[in-house]
């Protein structure tokens, strides 16, 4: 089957649900990861034929169901690395390369830039954060931890793939004696679960049918349950002058400055994302 053809079956099944643009680009990934063939090539060859059509019509099925290119090829990019995704593990998001590149910049300012830092991701999922850290601040220990041991399973073929050591500790931040299990940090950073249960409504299907409820929801009435933890937890840990960075739900900014506030941060900052939404937070304990 001529590819032309496949790729004009992907423009008129998804066009309800993607862009024209999208489709295009879903289809090109999808060549290139299945059968080799580069966009370059099928715009210089429009009459390639694929002996083989199973793969592709079948990842245009999953694709019609709402699932996720990330999820059907198995693998996606962060911070310019590779990460491998499944159904466990939340889909590493731009907004979340903000915090990172954040705690970047912060640790470029540091006076103690040449020493070893311990630092801790909690609710690590795909190991997006506490590997990419790893990997751009060589002289950390990196400490990865997730309630979910699935996700764990990820993070650590992840820590693997991207050639970086991470020590990754099943346990839930949410019980008091996480903390005996752990040593002290310079830096802890989590994008935890903040979407309430009433945000449901807004998100779409791809995401609210694919993606692990455990990794995004919260109850409505107690929306801050992790960052109240983690913020509790990090006045235990964080050593001296140690920071936390936080991603957080744009709809409770002010909230997060406060509980910060509450647990005697000092430095604290809210931070906008590309898009000029209150999506990061930074305190120094
Ligand atoms: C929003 S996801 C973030 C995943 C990843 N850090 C990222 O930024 O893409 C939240 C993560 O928190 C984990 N989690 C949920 N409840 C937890 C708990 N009680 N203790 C530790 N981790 C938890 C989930 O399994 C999930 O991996």
């Amino acid at each position: 089957m001529k590819l032309k053809a496949i790729q004009n079956t992907f423009q008129t099944t998804l066009s309800g649900i993607y862009s024209k643009e999208e489709i295009d680009t879903i289809f090109f990934m999808l060549n290139e990861a299945y059968y080799g063939i580069t966009r370059l090539q099928l715009a210089l060859n429009t009459n390639l034929e694929l002996e083989n059509t199973d793969a592709i019509l079948k990842a245009l099925q999953a694709l019609k169901a709402e699932k996720p290119i990330q999820y059907i090829l198995g693998e996606t990019e962060f911070f310019g690395l590779n990460f491998k995704v499944n159904q466990h593990v939340l889909i590493p998001r731009p907004e979340t390369e903000e915090l990172v590149a954040w705690v970047l910049k912060w640790y470029s300012k540091l006076n103690s830039a040449s020493q070893s830092l311990k630092i801790l991701d909690v609710g690590t999922g795909s190991g997006c954060i506490a590997i990419t850290l790893a990997k751009k601040i060589p002289k950390a220990s990196v400490f990865a931890l997730d309630v979910s041991g699935n996700a764990l399973t990820v993070a650590k073929q992840n820590a693997v793939l991207n050639n970086v050591d991470v020590t990754c500790v099943e346990a839930s931040i949410l019980k008091p004696d996480t903390a005996n299990k752990l040593p002290d940090f310079d830096v802890i950073i989590s994008n935890p679960p903040y979407v309430r249960m009433q945000e449901k409504e807004l998100m779409k299907p791809n995401v609210l049918n694919n993606e692990p409820h455990l990794a995004l929801f919260v109850e409505n009435n107690n929306p801050l349950l992790f960052y109240n933890a983690i913020c509790k937890f990090a006045s235990n840990k964080l050593k001296e002058n140690g920071a936390l960075f936080f991603e957080i739900n744009e709809y409770l900014g002010e909230e997060m400055k406060q509980l910060l506030h509450n647990y005697n941060f000092k430095n604290i900052e809210l931070k906008q994302d590309i898009f000029k939404k209150e999506r990061m937070i930074k305190g120094v304990y």
